[in-house]
């Protein structure tokens, strides 16, 4: 595995691989890497690409609310475990070279990013995308591979490439779970023994919303109550949102007829945590398991 500081160095490199018709796949992280990343690095490898990883504690994305200093810095053992996945290069660069004391051009987010994340968390899809556009630039690989939990970066990140006309595919992948449902997060470590058992409520919530949704409630008023509900049953400390959205546009949806994402935001302790599904009624989803 190639580990690579230097921005020439990585698109020298690239250009290298590519020149060979090989195809690259790259996963953008900003390390305390968890299972979750390490499957888009296992899912680029099983389609048949150089895996490239970036490690980059982007600090444009975080607001002054969030403690860019307490951000989990695991170097050592992120770059073990990208090795043991068989990942082929690992991209980290200095800060300093990526923002340069005179920066100031940022890209301007789709309005995808206007709700829940963008509004709560005011300039962080604005570095989201400005990092992630910087990364293509430097990288310019054939698919980026994104988690799902993120289901509204994803979708920011979907909206530049596709307004912007960027050559690259994204791919967005299943958010990887612990085996009573938690999503896998960079965060997860923050949490205390009784935080964990309670930061589950989460995914109770999300889970509710579809087991209502096949009970025939199809209304955003009683889904997005029944969530709230089961929040305050784990009990989680304080609920962002608790949502019924469009799977693209993410605006609030009043009745889902076919299918609707459903996402959360909390707070358990001092850990603000995220997560997502897709929810379907009964006749999509056997048309699903028919296809
Ligand atoms: O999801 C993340 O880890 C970050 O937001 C990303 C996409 C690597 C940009 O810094």
């Amino acid at each position: 595995m190639k580990i690579i500081h230097d921005l020439n160095e990585i698109y020298a490199q690239i250009d290298f691989v590519r020149r060979d018709a090989k195809r690259i796949g790259l996963v953008p992280t900003m390390g305390a890497l968890h299972a979750g990343h390490l499957s888009l690095v296992q899912r680029a490898k099983q389609d048949g690409e150089i895996a490239v990883a970036t490690i980059f504690v982007n600090p444009t994305q975080f607001g002054p609310k969030d403690d860019l200093a307490k951000y989990p810095r695991t170097l050592d053992s992120d770059l073990t475990a990208l090795r043991e996945q068989g990942c082929d290069i690992v991209f980290v660069p200095p800060s300093d070279r990526i923002y340069s004391g005179s920066h100031s051009t940022f890209v301007e987010p789709p309005s995808v990013a206007r709700r829940w994340e963008g509004e709560l968390r005011p300039g962080h899809f604005r570095g989201v995308a400005t990092i992630v556009l910087k990364l293509f630039q430097l990288i310019p690989a054939h698919v980026a591979y994104f988690g799902r939990k993120d289901y509204q970066q994803v979708a920011v990140i979907q909206a530049m490439v596709d307004d912007l006309n960027l050559p690259i595919r994204i791919e967005a992948c299943e958010t990887v779970r612990e085996p009573d449902g938690l999503a896998m997060s960079s965060r997860n470590r923050y949490l205390s023994k009784e935080d964990r058992v309670r930061a589950v409520g989460l995914w109770r919530a999300l889970s509710l919303a579809q087991r209502r949704l096949d009970a025939g409630e199809n209304t955003r008023a009683s889904l997005e109550a029944a969530m709230r509900a089961e929040l305050e049953k784990a009990p989680v400390d304080s609920i962002d949102y608790a949502a019924i959205v469009h799977p693209g546009s993410m605006e609030p949806v009043e009745v889902v007829e076919e299918s609707a994402i459903a996402i959360i935001a909390a707070r358990v302790g001092s850990t603000r945590l995220i997560d997502n599904m897709t929810i379907m009624a009964k006749e999509v989803q056997r048309m699903e398991r028919t296809e």
